[in-house]
């Protein structure tokens, strides 16, 4: 159970930052989570690309190319030796004045951080996990795009807090015009008469790399799957819920606000997306 740091190229078993980088004061950083399998990083090119993306569109120059991130990398997982990983990479904007201005952040400073990894546990994919639709908006995007992932993550942090108000384990976003959206740190699937429907890109979500995965594994089983654009009543009439991402992988959803989605367990729709996403990983390997 290690954890290793790695700031600019240089690793470490603890680190500390400047209060004055504009990431700590401002939230002025991006960020990725990568899972591991076979402690080799998964799907690395998507997130390194979405990093970029997340970068330019918050006019960040990040100072390494692909090559380094994917070689420090490397040589972080080494020097950590867990079984399995946790990996996050952050860019921050880095020291500058206090005040919001970026101009004065000189060198955005990259941090690697690999840790065990804390799975979700076996009684979660089997039982499902309990949301609550909650009464946050999701940022619209025209505000904070919700598909930059940067370190501004309090409208996620707001909503899980309301969740946990009610009972949940994971909160259900819609945007400020009442259509759904995504999770805290997941992306929304529900099933009705057997179709497969996800909010599209311009609800306001972040582009979730397992959501990309479970649409294409979706359309290569035969599964009639939609994106688009409904209202947040609409999950209250939906047989199965899921939410994906890089750590919940497919995690079935039991409870809406209280309530048995479907049966209460785990559907067959979300069962068989969760075995070809497991099945998808594996053969990476
Ligand atoms: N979050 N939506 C949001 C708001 C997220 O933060 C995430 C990921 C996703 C799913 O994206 P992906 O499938 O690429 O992981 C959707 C990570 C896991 C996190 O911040 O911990």
């Amino acid at each position: 159970m290690t954890t290793k740091f790695n700031f600019n190229g240089e690793i470490s078993d603890e680190l500390s930052i400047s209060v004055m980088d504009h990431g700590f004061l401002f939230g002025d950083s991006i960020y990725e989570v990568v899972s591991t399998f076979k402690n080799e990083p998964c799907f690395l090119d998507k997130h390194l690309d979405r990093l970029h993306n997340s970068a330019q569109a918050i006019s960040l120059k990040i100072p390494r190319d692909r090559e380094w991130f994917r070689e420090q990398l490397q040589k972080t997982l080494i020097a950590a030796g867990n079984k399995e990983s946790y990996i996050r990479i952050l860019v921050t904007r880095g020291v500058g004045e206090m005040n919001i201005d970026p101009s004065s952040c000189e060198h955005p400073a990259i941090i690697l951080i690999v840790m065990d990894v804390t799975e979700y546990s076996k009684s979660c994919y089997e039982k499902g996990i309990r949301v609550a639709l909650v009464s946050i908006k999701r940022n619209p995007r025209d505000a904070l795009n919700p598909n930059i992932k940067t370190g501004n993550y309090l409208n996620n942090v707001l909503a899980k807090i309301e969740a946990d108000k009610l009972g949940a384990q994971d909160a259900v976003m819609v945007n400020p015009w009442g259509y759904l959206t995504e999770g805290t740190t997941s992306n929304l699937f529900f099933v009705c008469d057997g179709h497969i429907m996800t909010p599209s890109m311009n609800c306001g979500i972040l582009s979730g790399i397992t959501r990309e995965m479970v649409i294409q594994l979706a359309k290569e089983n035969g599964f009639h799957i939609e994106e688009g654009k409904w209202p947040g009543e609409e999950l209250l009439k939906a047989d199965e819920i899921f939410l994906t991402g890089t750590l919940k992988k497919v995690m079935p959803v039991s409870h809406l606000d209280g309530r048995p989605v479907g049966s209460g367990k785990p559907g067959p729709i979300t069962l068989k997306l969760l075995r070809l996403y497991d099945d998808l990983l594996t053969k990476r390997a």
